[in-house]
């Protein structure tokens, strides 16, 4: 029995009053000290609990009590019965009082966590500069399949079956479709130009439309090299379309993408869909020409290879659309690395860290 309930020490009312009193005031003492929830359930346990509480004990007096004292007892009990219960109401309430409220609050000036802003791929910022400045000429964007067929890949863009030319852009084919027809066998495009052909196909001259997109080819991946990359090809077709237009409208491009001092040059090449053909260079951005490491002290960049449309390319568009008569229009047509072009812009010497998801990397371009 706890020290603080002393039984009385006989059963008249002053006596009772006495032993009382005690707990009262106790209880009263208990009560003023509670402060969070957790002491407030204490209290409640150590007055109130079923089997140990002090109540338990109180009524337990009662036992010893004559017969003629059990109502005056009994109205005490349930008086300081009620003051516990009444205590332990206020207590439980207290969840408002000061200290209760200043343990709960939340520090509204501790900064929050911070989300990370989302930005922009290098690689889909540098896909969308190029495509603008292509629409600031009046361009509209192509797409097309990634799975591409044999003949929109290769052979209507003059690559023929067997030719070795085909050896230049190896890629993956799908399997198990030796029954199909070669011109139906499906393989990852190596080159955006096939929807080259299925927009001319779709449409009547003239046409001038980029053709952003992924490409694939069987590449060994090094620094500069990669089996997946990006492209931005583009086609432009009307009545006398001439090579002077291919370099004006590239020679803008790059002074678009790369400045106004850049300056660039045609070299003859080749390419199966286009003749003649070029590789265009542009002065090197790094030493503005004098010649420094990036551009083997040169003073040049290669960056895109271009040319005017093969007439064997308009004769297999204008086996749906006649209206390519290579009699009667002409065009040409572009396509340039984005990788390329983003690692130039941007300084990154390994093609490798556009694909890495390394935010260490990507953070630099929010
Ligand atoms: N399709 C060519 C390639 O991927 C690029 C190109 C397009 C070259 C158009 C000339 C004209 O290599």
């Amino acid at each position: 029995m706890s020290p603080e309930i002393q039984p009385p020490s006989s059963f008249d009312d002053t006596s009772l009053d006495q032993a009382f009193g005690r707990v009262t005031a106790q209880a009263r003492e208990e009560a003023a000290a509670l402060t969070d929830p957790g002491s407030v359930e204490a209290f409640r346990l150590r007055w109130l609990g079923r089997k140990q509480g002090l109540l338990n004990d109180v009524s337990a007096w009662l036992k010893a009590a004559p017969p003629a004292a059990k109502k005056s007892f009994g109205e005490r009990f349930k008086t300081l019965k009620d003051l516990v219960e009444g205590l332990l109401d206020q207590a439980a309430g207290s969840g408002h009082s000061d200290s209760a409220l200043a343990a709960e609050s939340i520090d509204i000036t501790l900064p929050g966590s911070r989300r990370l802003t989302g930005a922009e791929h290098p690689i889909t910022r540098t896909w969308n500069e190029i495509v603008s400045v292509f629409a600031a000429l009046g361009y509209s964007v192509g797409v097309g399949p990634e799975v591409e067929t044999d003949f929109y890949n290769f052979e209507s863009m003059n690559f023929p079956p067997g030719h070795p030319a085909r050896d230049t852009q190896d890629t993956l084919v799908i399997a198990n479709q030796e029954r199909r027809p070669l011109r139906d066998r499906l393989l990852l495009r190596t080159h955006t130009s096939p929807v080259q052909m299925r927009t001319m196909e779709s449409q009547p001259p003239p046409i001038r439309i980029v053709i952003p997109g992924k490409v694939h080819r069987n590449e060994a991946d090094d620094a500069t090299h990669s089996s997946t990359f990006h492209q931005v090809e583009g086609l432009c077709v009307d009545t006398n379309i001439t090579f002077s237009d291919l370099k004006g409208t590239l020679d803008h491009a790059m002074k678009a993408l790369f400045g106004p001092s850049v300056k660039t040059r045609f070299f003859p090449s080749f390419f199966p869909f286009t003749e003649p053909s070029a590789d265009v260079q542009i002065s090197c951005i790094f030493c503005g020409g004098k010649g420094c490491r990036k551009c083997k002290h040169s003073g040049w960049i290669e960056l895109l290879g271009c040319g005017m449309v093969d007439p064997a390319v308009f004769a297999f568009a204008a086996e749906k659309q006649p209206a390519y008569d290579s009699k009667r229009i002409s065009g040409f047509a572009f396509g340039m690395g984005i990788e390329r072009i983003a690692m130039m812009k941007y300084g990154v010497s390994d093609i490798g860290q556009f694909y890495s998801g390394d935010m260490r990397f990507l953070g630099q371009f929010a």
